[in-house]
């Protein structure tokens, strides 16, 4: 197991709302020791700085904005554990006129800066013991879920870049941790219409606790999930392991 929950400080990226803020109560009410809320707009996490103290600390951060990653990461030098959440949907068909536009808003905040933070981060978790990394994918990493076509496209190219991540980090001991969710009730589900068959976000933490304690790198949190790893969890397992 890469890290104890009583030993996580944790770095979790649009922790303010939605999935983000699900994971860092989920994380502390567990027993972590902190959350570094990595957010756009710091007072945003006021109410959770009053229900946990010192336990939260809020930083800012922004997808489009390498400079902020790089602040956090150097105020940040005690992590043991990344959690890669904050991202973007735009709707957009193949062939609407925006599509390309479309694609590209959404590869600079759910691509991009994934990178970035691993750049960041991951000379931090190797000198805290190797520690974990977390990237909020989707089931749309592995479907393309129309007219979410651009999102879908950028969900894979994240889910593919976690992949690369699990290798490149393997000798230093770090835990990748590749989270392909279904419809979870946030703000994005509900603007998805996907608000009705929604899962409650919370199931996202538990997944990552299961998952450090297994030492796995899928969490499948919901339902829908489940119902996709039936059929894709035996050909993932496969088809990652002939090359490694
Ligand atoms: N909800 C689902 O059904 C679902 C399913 C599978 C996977 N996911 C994934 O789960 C993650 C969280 O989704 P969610 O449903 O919680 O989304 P959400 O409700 O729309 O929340 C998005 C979060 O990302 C932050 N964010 C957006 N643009 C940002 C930027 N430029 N810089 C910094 N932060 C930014 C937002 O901050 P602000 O408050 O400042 O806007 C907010 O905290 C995403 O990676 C998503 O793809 C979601």
């Amino acid at each position: 197991m890469a890290i104890k929950t009583n030993q996580i400080i944790a770095f979790v990226t649009g922790a303010n709302r939605g999935v983000g803020k699900a994971i860092t109560e989920g994380l502390l009410e567990a027993g972590a020791i902190k959350v570094y809320a990595a957010v756009r707009n710091p007072s945003s996490v006021n109410q959770l700085i009053e229900k946990y103290g010192e336990r939260v600390v809020a930083l800012e951060f922004d997808l489009t904005r390498k400079d902020t990653i790089d602040a956090a990461a150097k105020t940040a030098g005690d992590v043991n554990l990344v959690v890669s959440n904050a991202a973007v949907i735009h709707f957009s068909s193949p062939l609407d006129a925006d599509a390309l536009e479309g694609l590209q808003f959404q590869m600079e905040r759910n691509v991009y800066p994934l990178i970035q933070l691993a750049q960041a981060f991951g000379p931090i978790l190797k000198a805290n013991g190797g520690g974990a990394f977390a990237q909020m994918n989707s089931v749309a990493s592995i479907k393309n879920f129309f007219p979410f076509t651009g999102y879908s496209a950028s969900k894979a190219a994240s889910y593919s870049i976690t992949q690369g991540l699990r290798e490149a980090w393997a000798d230093q001991g770090t835990q990748v941790i590749s989270v392909l969710a279904g419809p979870l009730k946030t703000d994005m589900a509900d603007s998805a219409g996907m608000g009705e068959v929604a899962s409650p976000p919370s199931l996202v933490s538990d997944g990552i606790l299961a998952a450090l304690e297994s030492d796995d790198f899928f969490v499948y949190p919901d339902p829908m999930a489940q119902e996709f790893a039936k059929a894709y969890s035996p050909y993932a397992k496969e088809v990652l392991d002939i090359a490694r």
